[in-house]
């Protein structure tokens, strides 16, 4: 029976059988870049692709089978770049595509596969259409790209209908002639019309573009919102505002015709060897992530679940079996902590006041307080979030990793509102404090103007704590999350070898419902303890644990992977 201080590995001796191996992409992890947070080459405090460029080896040396880049192409940023001005070129502040070049040549080179975002559901309000569109008449080929309506009433001063943009406020506005466009999200982000054969056309040229610059696969934005239901009478918001349904019965999302655009799709990206792969990011009812997994469709879908679920065994019983559900019909589960768009795991799973109450709504909840109450436990939610990563790595399927989780960071809770880029805060007029507080730079080094991220400060700005999370620094200590990272990953590329999975009952090690116990093809075990007490370990061999094993027992909030008999 191992005991040990440290986080503990121990190299297993038998690799997979090439001949037998999955797909790259059924097993992948992927690392989420947000590229203008992920390193500053030029001193303007803005990401940018010679910046990931130049920390390719950083990538290597975590193991991440690939990389999906968040939107790098020409925008004002309204929303972060998910208003794209042009889809087949690099803003001027990000690099050239000759870099977009030279970083495919680099990540292959390092045997790191890319994906890129494409952003269909809308495009930005300084796009070539739109601006054509607002210069043509009503009832014009150029309107017709997107989804305008006459106002109502005598002076059409009134939006067509009450339906709220996702990010607040009304959906519709006004153009000035009587007409308004339709926007699910920011004002700036126009909603493209589906039904329009020269929107999809384009969006195929566009995939065709980056695919034959070498792109690997395609993380598609708003998968679940491209083809609408405008036909009157419109049903009114209090209706329709809960969006996520089991039925497709929803005017705006999941429509029943929209896997239709995504076999058009599979079929560019079966023109290429190997095919390209694309990764569907739908809020939809789970039973409906089928939709857009199907192998005639885009193939994977996230599974967002684990983002709000809570620290409870129920919780993480419950959503692993609704991934394997996608594994019994054949999909690949694509699993995630978090994103972009949602508070750092860390943070959820340290917010000691309301144990066993971990959602996103709760750590959104914090952030309206500053970051202030309820009182963060940095160190238990850092515990929680490295066991929880070494169940996500253990499951079949492929998972996602979002910048910094790596290193353990927190949402960043007391940004000043001024410093706000997010449209959620904005449009919420200050109520909201949005989505800036996990895209904060990375932090590299320990010292320096923006710690590492660049030659000069940072986009947004870097608390002091940021010091201790830095790449360098957890880079040299061997319980660091980063190290963690690095073991499980090694660890991982030679264990994770098939689908098969099974879960232990809690007789298996006699400890009762706290445990969360399953095992992986050859005697691959992984155990985790959610409960208040530590308990015994299997026998076996100990190949890793998420924290340190004191007197030979599992704690609490701790993860271990080990090779059974
Ligand atoms: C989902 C993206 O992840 C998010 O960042 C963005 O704001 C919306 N889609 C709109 O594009």
């Amino acid at each position: 029976m191992p005991t040990s201080d440290e986080p503990t590995s121990d190299e297993p001796t038998s690799a997979p059988d090439t001949d037998q191996a999955a797909p790259w992409w059924r097993t992948a992890v992927v690392y989420q870049i947000y590229p203008r947070s992920f390193a500053d080459s030029d001193g303007d405090g803005i990401g940018d692709l010679p910046g990931i460029t130049s920390r390719v080896p950083y990538l290597s040396s975590l193991g991440v089978d690939a990389v999906w880049l968040c939107p790098f192409y020409p925008s004002a940023l309204a929303d972060g770049g998910y208003d794209v001005d042009d889809y087949r070129d690099v803003d001027p502040r990000l690099g050239t595509l000759a870099d977009f070049d030279d970083l495919v040549t680099a990540l292959h080179a390092a045997d790191i596969k890319i994906l890129v975002d494409v952003v269909p559901n809308h495009t930005s309000d300084r796009h070539a259409w739109f601006v054509e569109a607002l210069a043509s008449p009503a009832g014009s080929a150029a309107r017709n790209r997107y989804i305008f309506r006459d106002g109502l009433g005598p002076d059409q001063d009134r939006p067509p209908n009450d339906w709220e943009s996702l990010f607040g406020g009304s959906a519709w506005e006004p153009v000035g002639d009587g007409q308004y466009y339709l926007h699910m999200f920011a004002a700036e982000q126009p909603d493209l019309n589906w039904h329009d054969d020269s929107v999809r056309a384009d969006f195929r040229a566009t995939l065709r573009f980056w695919a034959d610059r070498g792109v690997d696969g395609f993380r598609v934005d708003v998968a679940h919102g491209l083809i609408k239901d405008l036909n009157e009478p419109y049903r009114p918001w209090s209706e329709i505002s809960e969006v996520i349904r089991p039925d497709g019965s929803h005017p705006l999302w999941d429509r029943e015709d929209l896997p239709e655009v995504y076999r058009e799709w599979r079929a560019v990206f079966d023109e290429y060897v190997p095919p390209r792969i694309a990764v569907a990011e739908a809020s939809v009812h789970p039973t409906r992530r089928s939709r857009y997994a199907a192998s005639d469709g885009l193939g994977m879908a996230f599974n967002f679940e684990m983002q709000d679920a809570d620290w409870l065994p129920s919780d993480y019983r419950r959503v692993i079996d609704s991934g394997l559900g996608d594994l019994s019909r054949g999909e690949t589960p694509t699993w995630l902590l978090g994103c972009h768009d949602s508070p750092r795991v860390a943070t959820r799973y340290g917010l000691a006041r309301n144990p066993g109450r971990n959602s996103q709504q709760t750590a959104r909840d914090w952030l309206l307080t500053d970051g202030r109450l309820p009182e963060l436990d940095r160190a238990l939610g850092e515990r929680r979030a490295r066991a929880a990563v070494l169940i996500l790595l253990a499951l079949p399927g492929s998972t996602y990793v979002f910048q910094g989780e790596e290193l353990g960071l927190h949402e960043v809770g007391d940004l000043p509102s001024a410093a706000l880029q997010d449209p959620m805060a904005q449009r919420s007029g200050g109520k909201e404090k949005g989505r800036d507080g996990c895209r904060v730079p990375l932090p590299w080094t320990p010292d320096g103007p923006s710690y590492g991220f660049g030659p000069g400060p940072a986009n947004l700005p870097q608390p002091a704590w940021f010091a201790d999370y830095s790449v360098a620094s957890e880079s040299e200590r061997a319980d660091s999350t980063l190290s963690l990272y690095r073991a499980a990953l090694a660890l991982r590329r030679v264990l994770a070898t098939g689908d098969e999975f099974g879960w232990l009952d809690s007789g298996w090690l006699d400890s009762g419902d706290d445990v969360l116990a399953f095992r992986r093809p050859g005697g691959w075990v992984s155990v985790t303890n959610f409960g208040g007490q530590p308990v015994g370990l299997p026998d076996g061999q100990l190949l890793l644990a998420s924290g340190a094993l004191p007197d030979g027992r599992l704690p609490s909030d701790t993860t271990a992977w080990f090779r059974v008999p």
